[in-house]
C-alpha cells in the first residue's frame, strides 16, 4: 500500500482544513503533530491554500494533502506546492489522469455505487465517499461494501465525533476525514487550544475503538 495510505490506515482521522491565512499553517501543523495527528488535506479553496501546504512541508513527519482538486490543472499546483497525495469531490477522468502522470496518489470522491464502480475501474481502491452523512452515512458505506469488497473508503462531509465510531467499527473504512477537527473559524481566530482539546479528543476515541 501507498505510504500515505498506510498513514492514514495508521491514524484513521484526516483533518481537512480550511485556511484564509498562510501565517496559520505553521501553527495548525505544529498543533496537528503535536496533539498525536501530523496530517492535513489543505483544500483549494481559500487564495492561500497552496502556500499553506508549502508551509506544512517544512513541518517534520507531517504529512500535506490538496482536497479539493476538481481542474487538472490545481493537481500540479499542488504538487509543486508539496503536496503528498490529491482529493477530489468526485471523479474526474481528467484530474486521475494528470495525477497518473505526475506519480502522485488520488483519492476521487464517490457517493453512488456506479461511481465507485467508475473509481475501482480506474484502479482507485482507496476512495472518499462524500459528502458522507447527505449520501446515507455508515450504513451506505456498509451496503457498498458488500458488492465491492477491495474498496477502502474515507467518509468525509457532515461527520463529527459523534458519528467517529459508527464508521471507524467497519473495516472497510480506512480513515475518517472532516473539518470538525481543525474547524475554519477556529483557525482564523488562531483558537489552537480548541483544536488540540478536539482532535485529542478523537485521537482517544479511535485508541478505545481499536
Ligand atoms: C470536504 O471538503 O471534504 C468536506 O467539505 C468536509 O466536510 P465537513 O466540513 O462536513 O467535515
Amino acid at each position: 500500500m501507498n505510504d500515505v495510505l498506510e498513514f492514514h490506515g495508521r491514524h484513521r482521522l484526516v483533518p481537512v482544513v480550511v485556511v484564509d491565512r498562510a501565517d496559520r499553517a505553521w501553527p495548525l501543523a505544529e498543533t496537528l503533530s503535536d496533539a498525536g495527528l501530523p496530517s492535513a488535506e489543505v483544500t483549494l479553496r481559500t487564495p492561500a491554500a497552496l502556500s499553506v501546504i508549502s508551509a506544512m512541508t517544512a513541518c517534520p513527519g507531517f504529512v500535506v494533502g490538496a482536497g479539493t482538486v476538481v481542474r487538472p490543472a490545481q493537481v500540479e499546483q499542488a504538487v509543486a506546492a508539496g503536496a503528498r497525495y490529491v482529493v477530489s469531490p468526485g471523479f474526474s477522468a481528467a484530474v486521475d489522469r494528470e495525477c497518473r502522470q505526475l506519480g502522485v496518489l488520488l483519492v476521487p470522491g464517490v457517493a453512488t455505487a456506479t461511481e465507485l464502480q467508475a473509481a475501482l475501474e480506474a484502479g482507485r481502491d482507496v476512495v472518499k465517499f462524500f459528502p458522507a452523512a447527505a449520501a446515507g452515512g455508515a450504513a451506505m458505506v456498509a451496503a457498498l461494501s458488500a458488492p465491492f469488497p477491495s474498496a477502502r473508503f474515507v467518509p468525509t462531509g457532515g461527520i463529527g465525533a459523534a458519528e467517529l465510531g459508527d464508521y471507524l467499527r467497519l473495516t472497510s473504512v480506512l480513515a475518517v476525514g472532516g473539518t470538525w477537527l481543525a474547524p475554519r473559524d477556529a483557525v482564523d481566530s488562531g483558537d489552537f487550544e480548541r483544536i488540540a482539546r478536539d482532535v485529542r479528543e478523537a485521537t482517544t476515541l479511535v485508541e478505545h475503538l481499536r
